[in-house]
């Protein structure tokens, strides 16, 4: 049953204050790594879409797409169900047999980072290219432009690069780099909403950026993510492989918005084919739901106080950890001069022989919470272990193998005050110190 408007307006009134009655406070002496920051707008938004009884893709996917667009600075933007489909949508539509000459074929090279997160470099496997591994630097944790340009050759194809814990790469020089050698650019952005890199939204210099909208992430809307670009054409590509690898373009519950629906002759089908059950890609279904899109539309109001936030809990423990002279203990994070990260936590990697995993069972007792830098040595995981996966490793790995064994991250997230990043340092310094200082 759809409730008439004045109804609605009433429920969602009563659902405003029941939801404002909740309170999201962290103690001082704990200290998450990552969570959720909303208040009654995503209550009352979701629940504004559950009565409005649609569900799948509709008019907040169409607000929130939009939003997200207008903040990167893109036209074009793609809500689809985590950062792993973005991911997984963004190369795959650079495979598409639309784009001729230009597409990545089986056995060409996408370069991409050792250290990071397992589904930025998956597509590229599952489709059967081969990644080349190239190391990161420690502090910035990315790799450097230099050694991207250096490890181009005729067979590469693509850079599929993630901006490390919102930490942006040197996203200017690679788009040039990707120019000069006609590759492909892709800006993994997910966690990097809201970073900058001279005065431009990072996931706005590549072709395609990539975002994901997990809990940990700077919005959220639960699970889902974003495939964003500024080409018409790819825009097609990624909105097809999206949505089953479909030609037709129509919006959930649009019929016949290319005017001949049932004149097409596509491929070996019959002339009048319908083109709603015509594919022209080998697609997917990612599609977000408009509930989760509806919590994203409230998320994205407060996306720039998330990450004034953000980047202010980052500078209080940068400047506490030097004054405690934890640098002597800790390879501090930093960023490129021209970068201003939106960061998704503070890294830390140990530089002496203090034993990282007695560090984090001590923290995580302490009620500081601690994540590793993802994967670390990606090429160590099991399933690069277990499994006949062809790749190519430029130079050396050396320093995502001290990803590996030394490196952790703790939070910055905009719940967190003064007090829980003050409790960290106190926690860290006497963990590392002992009691003599
Ligand atoms: C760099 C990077 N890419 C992709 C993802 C995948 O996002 P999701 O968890 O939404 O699938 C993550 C996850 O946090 C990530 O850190």
């Amino acid at each position: 049953m759809i409730l008439l408007d004045e109804d609605r307006k009433e429920l969602l009134e009563k659902i405003r204050d029941y939801a404002k009655t909740h309170k999201h406070e962290i103690p001082a002496n704990k200290v998450p790594v990552s969570g959720k920051v909303f208040d009654e707008e995503e209550i009352v938004n979701a629940t504004d879409a559950i009565l409005e009884g649609w569900w799948t893709e509709g008019k907040y996917c169409a607000e929130f797409e939009r939003s997200i667009a207008s903040y990167i600075g893109l036209p074009f933007a793609t809500t689809v169900n985590s950062g792993s489909s973005a991911n997984l949508v963004a190369f795959y539509s650079l495979t598409s047999h639309k784009l001729g000459e230009k597409r990545i074929k089986k056995g060409d090279e996408v370069i991409t980072a050792a250290a990071g997160f397992p589904t930025t470099i998956n597509p590229i496997i599952l489709f059967g290219a081969v990644p080349v591994f190239l190391d990161v630097e420690l502090g910035t944790y990315n790799v450097s432009a230099s050694d991207v340009e250096a490890a181009i050759t005729k067979k590469t194809k693509a850079i599929f690069l993630a901006h490390t814990l919102g930490n942006p790469f040197g996203v200017e020089k690679l788009r040039k780099v990707a120019d000069e050698n006609d590759v492909w650019l892709i800006e993994d952005s997910c966690d990097a909403l809201g970073s900058e890199y001279n005065g431009k939204k990072t996931g706005s210099f590549g072709h395609i950026a990539t975002y994901s909208f997990y809990p940990a992430h700077q919005i959220t809307t639960a699970e889902g993510g974003a495939v964003l670009t500024k080409n018409p054409m790819l825009n097609k590509i990624i909105r097809s492989m999206r949505d089953w690898g479909r030609d037709c373009w129509c919006h959930t519950g649009q019929e016949n918005t290319c005017q001949k629906r049932f004149s097409w002759k596509l491929g070996g089908l019959p002339k009048g084919y319908d083109h709603k059950y015509i594919y022209s890609e080998i697609g997917f279904n990612l599609k977000m739901t408009d509930i989760q899109a509806a919590i994203g539309f409230a998320q994205i109001k407060k996306l720039p106080k998330f990450v004034e936030k953000r980047r202010e809990n980052f500078n209080y423990l940068k400047n506490r950890f030097i004054e405690e002279g934890l640098d002597q203990i800790f390879v501090l994070p930093h960023a490129e001069a021209k970068a201003n990260p939106s960061w998704f936590g503070f890294p830390l990697t140990i530089k002496n022989g203090i034993n990282r995993e007695k560090l984090l069972e001590d923290l995580n007792k302490h009620g500081i919470s601690t994540r590793l830098l993802f994967a670390g040595n990606i090429i160590k995981q099991p399933y690069f272990t277990n499994n006949k996966i062809d790749y190519r490793i430029f130079d050396r790995l050396e320093n995502s193998d001290t990803v590996m064994e030394k490196t952790f991250w703790i939070g910055v997230y905009p719940a967190l005050e003064k007090e829980n990043l003050e409790y960290s340092v106190k926690t860290i310094k006497k963990l590392v110190f002992g009691n003599d200082r």
